[in-house]
């Protein structure tokens, strides 16, 4: 299976270091992009990739459309498909739209940047051409990187949201709580430690229980206590409130 990465930047990057360390040889990626060469070597130095300035998509099994969204469907267009999967992982692209310009089907995917270290949360949204073969190709390879879930057209914003754009809310609280760490005297780099091992074991119990969050909080939070406390401060402070409005704006389609 040859993978060509239409676009090099953080999501392309993250989805290659992905699959390399799920086992894919680096030699089955090609990576490419309009204007930027030298950040094509980095590339290949540093993953061992391919990259090339002329590709043609028929050349590749699978063709991953990684580049800005405004870019993708003159690139379609532009290309001559015969029966490669075609993935595009651009926001508010549909499957719909690329099917109009290929007849081999479509997936618009939806991954995020924890798959370059296989933490992935991907959702798919496959086109109404795409063939049952392809779907299970296409699931199978965000499955190296991570968990997938299908999406469709109602869902998809909120996938991105809550999957997508959500690392970033969750470095903005990280960027709020470091501070008060290396105040009391940690190093920043122990101080982002504690916080994200925090996280990650927070994140685990979550995947491995099913009672409400609000049980959860209960666990951690003996009435009157300091979690307590602190959460009472977050309540003031509305972060439900400006969580639920963050997803909303995300999940909002630009005009
Ligand atoms: N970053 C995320 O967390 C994330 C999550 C989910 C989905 N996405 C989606 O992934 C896509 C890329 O996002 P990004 O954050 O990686 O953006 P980025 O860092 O700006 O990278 C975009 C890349 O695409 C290349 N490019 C642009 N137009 C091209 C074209 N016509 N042909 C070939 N290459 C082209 C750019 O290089 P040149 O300018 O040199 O061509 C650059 O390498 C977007 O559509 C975004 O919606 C991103």
């Amino acid at each position: 299976m040859n993978i060509l990465m239409v676009g090099a930047g953080s999501m392309s990057e993250s989805l290659v270091k992905g699959w390399i360390a799920s086992g894919i040889s680096p030699q089955m990626i090609t990576m490419t992009n309009r204007t930027d060469r030298v950040r094509l070597d980095v590339l290949a130095t540093q993953y061992g990739v391919r990259t090339t300035a002329e590709e043609q998509v028929d050349q590749f099994d699978v063709v991953v459309l990684a580049m800005q969204p405004d870019g993708v469907l003159d690139y379609v267009k532009q290309h001559t498909w015969t029966n490669q999967l075609v993935v595009s992982v651009a926001a508010h692209i549909t499957p719909a739209e690329i099917e109009a310009h290929v007849t081999c089907g479509a997936v618009c995917a939806m991954p995020n940047t924890p798959v370059a270290f296989r933490t992935g949360m991907t959702g798919l949204w496959f086109g109404d051409h795409i063939s049952d073969i392809k779907k299970r190709q296409a699931t199978a390879l965000f499955e190296r990187v991570g968990e997938t879930v299908e999406t469709d057209a109602s869902t998809m914003p909120y996938l991105m949201a809550a999957a997508g754009c959500s690392p970033a809310f969750f470095y903005e609280i990280v960027g709020a709580m470091t501070p008060v760490l290396t105040k009391a005297g940690f190093n920043e780099s122990v101080a982002r430690r504690i916080i994200a091992q925090a996280m990650k074991g927070s994140a685990e119990l979550l995947l491995h229980e099913e009672r409400p969050t609000a049980e959860l909080i209960q666990d951690v939070a003996a009435p009157g206590g300091p979690t307590d406390r602190g959460v009472h401060v977050l309540r003031e402070h509305q972060l439900s409130e400006a969580m639920h409005a963050a997803l909303m704006e995300s999940a909002r389609e630009e005009n």
